[in-house]
């Protein structure tokens, strides 16, 4: 299994991948939609011949405060075919890119999702932090992880994604 970014011929099949793991076409819309804004970043999960996962992630804005400007992504989606769920192809998409976005500067990042699922990467509830969520979710699946130890101190706020979310939701 090879995890790489994504490339202009995969397009079509990131957009199965997504259709297919979420039995909708939300998520697909709304990789197309962000694809192409600056600070997005978008990874494959490659078998031979075939894509089998996709992990994106897109800069979200904090309303609040921060002793300095930091970029925060926001990861999302995250989809695996479902029949190669549970072979560990979900953990080696996010540990590999959230290598990427310690690269590109990313200092933390925000997530939507299954605690159960995330804490294995050392997501913690974005309220310890200081951090909302800008939607109504019970606070336990609105998670965030430093990429530096301490770079959310003295920062708190809202969380605000970007507009295409609300658009594709
Ligand atoms: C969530 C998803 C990406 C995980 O990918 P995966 O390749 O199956 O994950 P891995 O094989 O790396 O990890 C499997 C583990 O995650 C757990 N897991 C998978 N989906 C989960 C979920 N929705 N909630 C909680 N745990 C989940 C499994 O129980 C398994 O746990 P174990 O290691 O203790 O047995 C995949 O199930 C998927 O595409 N789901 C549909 C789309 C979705 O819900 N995406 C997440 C949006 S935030």
């Amino acid at each position: 299994m090879k995890i790489r970014a994504e490339r202009l011929e995969d397009l079509k099949e990131i957009c199965a991948v997504n259709i297919a793991a979420f039995e909708q076409e939300n998520e697909a819309i709304l990789v197309d939609r962000l694809r192409g804004i600056d600070n997005t970043l978008s990874f494959v999960a490659e078998k031979p011949e075939q894509i089998v996962g996709h992990i994106f992630f897109s800069p979200v804005t904090l309303d609040g405060k921060c002793p300095e400007e930091l970029m925060i992504l926001g990861l999302a989606p995250l989809a695996v075919l479902p029949q190669y769920q549970r072979r560990g192809i979900g953990t080696l998409l996010v540990k590999h890119s959230l290598e990427k976005c310690t690269d590109l500067g990313c200092k933390a990042v925000v997530v939507l999702g299954s605690p159960a699922y995330y804490s294995r990467f050392g997501f913690i509830s974005a309220k310890e932090k200081g951090l909302k969520c800008e939607y109504q979710v019970p606070d336990d699946v609105f998670m965030v992880l430093e990429l530096q130890n301490g770079s959310l101190d003295g920062c708190h706020g809202t969380v605000k994604y970007r507009l295409e979310f609300q658009e594709c939701a």
